[in-house]
C-alpha cells in the first residue's frame, strides 16, 4: 500500500519506518528541508533503539522516501498519516494549528479517495475539525480516522511492531477496511484491533496516559507515607501488584514522571474537561503531586548537609526523563539541578545519551563528565535521577574511592538498602528507610 506520513518527528519517523518494514511504500513529508536532507541521506534524526537498522534497510530497498513537497508526497497515497506536533498552548490546551494548517492544505490537493489519519495525540473533536478543514474546499472523497499511538520512547519500534492493541476511530466502513488491512501484519499474534467512533478513540489516548500517570503518582504518595510510617514501598508494591486487578507494571515510585506525553496529556485532559464544565479533580491532584515529586530529593539533601548547600559539589547520574532515550523534556534531573544551583551548590553531570541535549538547554550551568566515575570526583554526594542500566550494578569500590563522602541520594531505588548499610553508605531513596553511616 502507498502511504504518506506528514511530520517526521518522533512518532512520524517510527510510524513511517515500521510501515515500510511490512512492505508498504512510504513517503514522509516535512517542512524542515535540512531534516529531509539528512533523512534522505540515511541519517536517523532521533535516538531510538532498533530504529536505525530498520530505517537503513527500508531506505536502501526503496520503500522509504522523504520530501518537503506535500503535493508530490501524497500523490498515489491511499492513506495519509498526520504525525504533527500538538504543543500545549499557554492555557494547557493542545495547539492544533499545525494539524489544521496541513488539513487545509490537503483540502486543496485531494483529487481521489484517501484516508486521512490523526496519529498525533489530539483532543476529542479534532477529527471533526480536520474533516471540516478539508471539506470546506469542496472535497468529498475522503475519510478521517483517529488512530492514536501508544509508543513508549526507548521501546517504540517493539511497541509499534507488536502493539497490545490498535485503536481505530472511524464511522466509515470503507476506511475501516483499509485500516484493518494495513494493521493486519502487526496483530497476527491475536491482539485486537478495536474499532470505535472517532471521539472515543481520541479520548482513549488521553485516558490511557492519564490513568498511567495517576497510577505512578498514587505510588509516589504511598512512598511518602511509607517513609513516614516506617514501611517499605518495595514490599507494598509487590503486595499490591500481585493482585491481577492492579497489575505489577507502572507501580515503581520515583522522582516523578516526565517526558513529552504524560505531563502534556494530563494537562490537556484537565483543560478539555473544563471546556465542558467538568473539574477533573484527580488529575489536578496528580499534576500537583508530580510537580512536588520532582524535587523530592532536594529537602533530603538539604537536611543531610545541615540546611546549607553553599559551596557543596554534587555528582548527578542520569539526565534523560527515563532510560534508553536522550529526551530531557520535563526531566526531573533538570528541576533538581535548578534547585541545587539556586541553593549555591555546583554539579557535575553524566548521562549515557542526553548530555548534548542538556548542554543545549542549560549550557555551563553544570559541568559535564565523560564517564560515570569521573563525574564523582570532588563530589560531596552522588544523586541518581534516571535508572539507566549502567548505574544499576556500579563498581562500589570506585564510588567509595572517588566520592568525598559515602553519600548517595537515589531517586530511582536502584540499590538494596541493606547492602548500602553494610558498605557504610549514607543512602536515601524513595519510600524506603535510609541507610545511615555507622
Ligand atoms: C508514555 C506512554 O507509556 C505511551 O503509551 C505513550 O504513547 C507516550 O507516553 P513514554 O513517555 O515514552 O510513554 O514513557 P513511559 O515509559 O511510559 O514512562 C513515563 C514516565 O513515567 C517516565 O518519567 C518514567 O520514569 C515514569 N514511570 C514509569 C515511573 O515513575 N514509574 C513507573 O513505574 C513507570
Amino acid at each position: 500500500m502507498k502511504i504518506t506520513v506528514v511530520g517526521t518527528g518522533y512518532v512520524g519517523l517510527v510510524t513511517g519506518t515500521c510501515f515500510a518494514e511490512t512492505g508498504n511504500n512510504v513517503t514522509c513529508v516535512d517542512i524542515d528541508a535540512n531534516k529531509v536532507k539528512k533523512l534522505s541521506s540515511g541519517q536517523v534524526t532521533i535516538y531510538e533503539p532498533g530504529l536505525e537498522k530498520l530505517f537503513e534497510r527500508n531506505l536502501k530497498e526503496g520503500r522509504l522516501h522523504f520530501t518537503t513537497d506535500l503535493a508530490a508526497g501524497i500523490k498515489d497515497a491511499r492513506i495519509i498519516f498526520l504525525a504533527l506536533p500538538t504543543p500545549p498552548g499557554e492555557d494547557g490546551s493542545a495547539d492544533l494549528s499545525y494539524i489544521l494548517n496541513v488539513s487545509d492544505h490537503l483540502g486543496k490537493l485531494l483529487t481521489d479517495y484517501k484516508v486521512i489519519v490523526d496519529k498525533s495525540t489530539v483532543p476529542v473533536g479534532t477529527a471533526e475539525k480536520v474533516y471540516a478543514a478539508i471539506a470546506k474546499h469542496g472535497v468529498t472523497e475522503f475519510d478521517v480516522v483517529s488512530n492514536p499511538e501508544f509508543l513508549r520512547e526507548g521501546v517504540a519500534v517493539e511497541d509499534f511492531m507488536k502493539p497490545d492493541r490498535v485503536v481505530i476511530g472511524t464511522s466509515s466502513e470503507r476506511a475501516q477496511k483499509i485500516m484493518a488491512e494495513l494493521y493486519a501484519p502487526f496483530v497476527r499474534q491475536g491482539n485486537p484491533i478495536l474499532f470505535m467512533d472517532e471521539k472515543s478513540a481520541e479520548l482513549t489516548k488521553y485516558a490511557a496516559n492519564s490513568f498511567l500517570a495517576t497510577k505512578i503518582t498514587f505510588m509516589n504518595e504511598i512512598a511518602i507515607l511509607c517513609e513516614k510510617l516506617g514501611a517499605d514501598v518495595d514490599m507494598v508494591r509487590r503486595g499490591i501488584g500481585s493482585d491481577d486487578r492492579i497489575g505489577k507494571r507502572f507501580l515503581f515510585p520515583g522522582i516523578g514522571y516526565g517526558g513529552s506525553c504524560f505531563p502534556k496529556d494530563v494537562q490537556a485532559l484537565v483543560k478539555s474537561s473544563e471546556e465542558v464544565d467538568y473539574e477533573f479533580k484527580i488529575l489536578n491532584a496528580v499534576t500537583d503531586v508530580n510537580e512536588k515529586q520532582k524535587l523530592f530529593l532536594v529537602p533530603k539533601i538539604q537536611a543531610y548537609f545541615g540546611g546549607n548547600l553553599k559551596g557543596k559539589h554534587f555528582a548527578l547520574w542520569g539526565l534523560a526523563f527515563k532510560p534508553n532515550t536522550d529526551d530531557i523534556r520535563e526531566a526531573p534531573a533538570l528541576y533538581i539541578i535548578d534547585a541545587l544551583v539556586a541553593a549555591g551548590a555546583t554539579i557535575t553531570v553524566f548521562d549515557p545519551e542526553a548530555m548534548e541535549n542538556v548542554k543545549r538547554v542549560i549550557g555551563d550551568k553544570v559541568e559535564y563528565a565523560e564517564h560515570q566515575y569521573e563525574c564523582l570526583q570532588h563530589a560531596d554526594a552522588l544523586i541518581i535521577a534516571t535508572e539507566w542500566s549502567v548505574f544499576r550494578t556500579p563498581d562500589f569500590d570506585a564510588i567509595i574511592n572517588t566520592l568525598q563522602n559515602k553519600v548517595i541520594f537515589d531517586g530511582r531505588n536502584l540499590f538494596d538498602v541493606k547492602r548500602m548499610q553494610e558498605q557504610g553508605f549514607h543512602y536515601e531513596s524513595v519510600g524506603r528507610q535510609a541507610a545511615s553511616q555507622q
